[in-house]
């Protein structure tokens, strides 16, 4: 069996799993359970080559890869694989639940909540690094900032209970001018269909 027919064998199955974690409804305790098996995903790192996930070039700076979905734009997966330096502002999912579980390489997330307020309104909660061992999960309305610090490439996996196509009421928050924007999904940039 190749790599990608073992890997598609693995997704389905962590997929089936963290479904049936969610049977009794999108809860944290349901959302940790979900992390896990995740992160029991990831540490499959020989599913997921460099040779099928190269790391970018400096133009670039990070890939995006879909490597699952339901038909109906639900469960999403996708590998994201960066070069050292990539960034990302303060955004929600819109309304989606996430996770974030490392194959390879660390990246630094924060943690927001926000009160509602057109202007301002956004206070960070906590920070912590995902990396082999260490994910992230966020409920429906979490908001996150992604900094990747380390000087290593990574490979990360993100699930969604929505692709980002079906993310449609995602917003991202402006520090600087404390304004909240509406999301575009061009500016996730190409996103590969790797499935
Ligand atoms: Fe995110």
């Amino acid at each position: 069996m190749s790599v990608k027919a073992q890997r598609e064998a693995a997704i389905r199955d962590c997929i089936s799993r963290i479904k049936r974690s969610f049977q009794g409804g999108v809860t944290v305790p349901a959302l940790e359970v979900a992390k896990h098996h995740l992160m029991s995903l990831c540490e499959q790192r020989a599913l997921f080559p460099r040779s099928d996930f190269p790391v970018p070039n400096e133009v670039e700076i990070e890939r995006t890869s879909l490597i699952y979905q339901d038909e109906d734009g639900g469960y999403a997966l996708y590998v994201n694989s960066s070069r050292p330096g990539q960034t990302s502002r303060p955004h929600d999912h819109g309304g989606s639940w996430a996770l974030v579980a490392a194959v390879e390489g660390e990246e630094t997330h924060r943690l927001y909540v926000h009160d509602g307020s057109d202007v301002g309104g956004l206070r960070q909660v906590t920070e912590l690094t995902v990396q082999p061992g260490l994910a992230v999960s966020l409920m429906p309305g979490g908001i996150h900032a992604i900094e990747a610090k380390s000087s290593e490439p990574l490979l990360h996996l993100h699930l969604y209970g929505l692709g980002f196509p079906q993310q449609g009421k995602r917003r991202e928050f402006d520090q600087e001018t404390g304004q909240v924007h509406r999301f575009h999904l061009k500016d996730l940039g190409f996103i590969e269909d790797a499935r």
